[in-house]
């Protein structure tokens, strides 16, 4: 099993590129497959997430080619093109693979199964089921986790479904069966979440209307290739934006980053903590925006997170829990209970690795409240396959007196492969271990 061991480090200094967004990748993979014509991506996070996506789709008979680092040519093959896969299709650690396959075979004319990994397979499927039945699809979960069996050749008609939780996975499930829909499908979002599936569907020239929260579609006649220039994933971001406010020497640049106001919430929540953030070099690629980010260094306070930024941030929260470790202060997070069914709960996976760095915190059914700024110390602590509980404790090494060891880091190449190689090309110390 695959260990991190991070040295107490100083600082960062200097510039990193992040990967490609993964929630970006997946759809550009998905919507190409769907498309008339070639779809050719550019800077797609070739994590093993969005390679399961690529795997999925090339079982379902579209041609997909890698020409070179971070490309992908997709040889679209239409809205009913795709064909019986004709094995299980396994979504690894992927739950967004899960959910919008779910959406997308609910409405083709051939059965499928999707499996996953352990984490996985312990993950709640029934909250993209659901909606997908009300539409007309027959669906089976195991006790509401998968595998799930979805049995193909039914007719699906458009609903107008409002979403019990925050979810861009759900909102997209429902709308890729909606392309396939009689009428009209919409979902209504309890809060923002991100939206990329609507971005991105526009650009390969489908009509999405989406206003304060509703967001609907007709099934489109067809779906046209288009170019996807994916941008840095603010995600991965987020672990060198904590590492830079924690200990840069100089301004710390992360470049290229996709800066969608329904992502950004991690840049309030540190600017609430006194972080110094300026985003430069404004562009959009298609219809992502995208920014340089430059952080310089600040004494972070501790605060309390508005829940209203939670789904705006939601995978953040590994990387600004140890933010507010290292703040002075009592942060307090609430509104967050979606933590405890991500790779991990990570509400738990947090509590765990504080208890072994001392850090006081107090666990809450929705959150946690952490009292920064007391020493932080070493020890092992175990990511159990969660790649962003992995990365977040590595930084906090930045204000840690030993060694951390981190224990089953395999995963962190699900989001992020070469973590630890950029990560130490600017500072940090991290030794990968077999
Ligand atoms: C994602 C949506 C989020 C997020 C996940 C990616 C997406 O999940 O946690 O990493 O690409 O739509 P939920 O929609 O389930 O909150």
């Amino acid at each position: 099993m695959t260990k991190f061991v991070v040295a107490p480090a100083a600082g960062v200094a200097g510039a990193v590129t992040v990967p490609g967004d993964k929630s970006v990748s997946h759809r550009a993979v998905m919507f190409g497959a769907l498309a008339e014509g070639r779809t050719h991506v550019t800077g797609f996070l070739e994590g093993e997430d969005c390679l399961s996506t690529m795997k999925a789709v090339s079982h379902l008979g579209v041609h997909v080619e890698r020409p070179g680092a971070g490309e992908v040519i997709v040889d679209g093959v239409g809205l009913h093109g795709l064909r019986a896969p004709g094995v299980t299709l396994d979504m690894g650690n992927a739950g967004t693979a899960m959910r919008l396959f779910m959406g997308l075979l609910s409405a083709q004319p051939f059965d499928s199964e999707l499996i996953g990994d352990e984490s996985l397979m312990r993950r709640p499927m029934e909250r993209a089921a659901k909606p997908l039945r009300a539409m007309g699809a027959r669906i089976e979960t195991r006790d509401g986790k998968p595998p799930v069996r979805i049995q193909g050749g039914v007719p699906l008609h458009g609903i107008r479904y409002e979403m019990p939780v925050a979810s861009a996975q759900v909102k997209s499930a429902v709308l890729l069966a909606g392309l396939y829909a009689t009428g009209t499908t919409t979902v209504i979002e309890p809060a923002v979440t991100r939206d990329h599936t609507e971005r991105m569907l526009q650009s390969f020239g489908c009509e999405v209307r989406a206003r304060d929260g509703v967001v609907s579609l007709e099934a489109p006649r067809s779906l046209q290739a288009t170019p996807i220039r994916v941008p840095g994933d603010i995600s991965s971001a987020a672990f060198f934006l904590v590492a830079a406010c924690l200990g840069a020497q100089a301004p710390f640049t992360i470049r290229d980053v996709g800066v969608n106001p329904t992502r950004t919430g991690i840049l309030e929540m540190l600017a609430l903590m006194g972080a110094d953030l300026r985003l430069v070099n404004h562009r959009n690629w298609g219809m992502e925006p995208v920014a340089d980010i430059e952080v310089r260094p600040s004494q972070l306070r501790g605060a309390r997170i508005p829940e209203r930024l939670v789904p705006l941030a939601i995978d953040e929260f590994p990387a600004l829990f140890v933010a507010a470790a290292c703040a002075t202060g009592e942060t307090l997070v609430t509104g967050a209970e979606e933590l405890r069914v991500k790779e991990s709960d990570r509400i738990a996976a947090m509590a765990r690795g504080f208890e072994v760095l001392g850090v006081t915190h107090e666990v809450l059914p929705d959150g946690m409240r952490i009292q920064g700024g007391q020493p932080i110390g070493g020890g092992t602590i175990d990511s159990r396959g969660d790649h962003r509980i992995a990365m977040a404790f590595a930084m906090a090494s930045l204000r840690a007196t030993a060694p951390i060891e981190i224990l089953d880091t395999a995963n962190v190449a699900t989001s992020f492969p070469g973590f630890a190689e950029l990560a130490n090309s600017v500072g940090l110390d991290i030794g990968e271990r077999a």
